[in-house]
């Protein structure tokens, strides 16, 4: 397969970057999307070239760094599917592929289609964690939780902070990002005793990271690839907004 590849080349936070064309040829359709970057960089190497800077690790699914905006949408046209996992077969031989870095004030590029995602990390170092003593592993059936709230906190749990969500949303929101991280410890009985504390801290840190508000187009839930329910957004606000009566009753 042969694609033209526009690309978002720019050589760091301070420079202006713009887009480079690269035509790229024999490209396996068995490649994932980043093996195809890899052959690129190979023959951009072999040309005296600067390689392409683009984040991976895992290259599975599962760390959440290889987001890139591909032809108008975070991680590329399949659903519930990182950039690792999609593969050249997905897309037409001959096709013009656009490929940029996540767009957001708080997400700025530090090379090519690599950016700082340390906000989110800030998010989680306000609040997201339990740090009450729990002990050592209970017997699992000494802390009864149904079945249904099990899977939801776990489902809230598959988030792999890769902030699709953000790029998908017209306001930067981080919303979907930041419910997600929340409720998986507000539903459980351990998360339970800092809920209040927690939502209260981890809001104030996504407002004050620059993210936007919630655009409700559900454009994160559509473009996750993880498919988180913008449902869990619904549970932060009712947990942001008790947390404030509770704190009102204190005064
Ligand atoms: S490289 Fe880890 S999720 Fe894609």
């Amino acid at each position: 397969m042969n694609f033209i590849l526009k690309i978002w080349r720019q050589k760091n936070a301070q420079t202006k970057g713009s887009f480079k064309t690269y035509l790229l040829k024999d490209v396996s359709p068995e490649m994932s999307f980043l093996e195809m970057l890899d052959y690129l960089n190979k023959q951009i190497i072999g040309n005296g070239g600067e390689p392409v800077t683009f984040e991976h690790d895992c290259r599975e699914g599962i760390c959440g760094s290889c987001g890139l905006y591909i032809n108008g949408r975070p991680h590329g046209p399949m659903r519930n599917t990182t950039t690792c996992e999609l593969h050249m077969r997905e897309f037409n031989d001959g096709d013009s592929i656009v490929i940029e870095p996540w767009r957001a004030r708080a997400f700025p590029v530090i090379k090519d289609l690599v950016v700082d995602r340390s906000s989110f990390e800030r998010i989680m170092h306000a609040g997201g964690f339990i740090s009450v003593n729990t002990g050592s592993a209970p017997e699992s059936n000494s802390n009864p939780v149904s079945k249904t709230i099990a899977d939801k906190a776990f489902d809230a749990a598959t988030c792999i902070g890769c902030g699709a969500c953000v790029a998908a949303c017209k306001n930067s929101s981080a919303m979907l990002y930041a419910a997600a991280k929340i409720a998986q410890y507000a539903m459980i009985p351990q998360g339970k005793v800092e809920a209040k504390e927690r939502v209260d801290k981890m809001v104030k840190q996504m407002d004050a990271e620059g993210f936007g508000f919630c655009s409700n187009t559900y454009s994160c839930e559509f473009d996750c690839p993880k498919g988180i329910s913008v449902d869990f957004i619904a549970l932060m606000n009712r947990e942001f907004f008790s947390s404030k009566v509770c704190k009102q009753k204190q005064t």
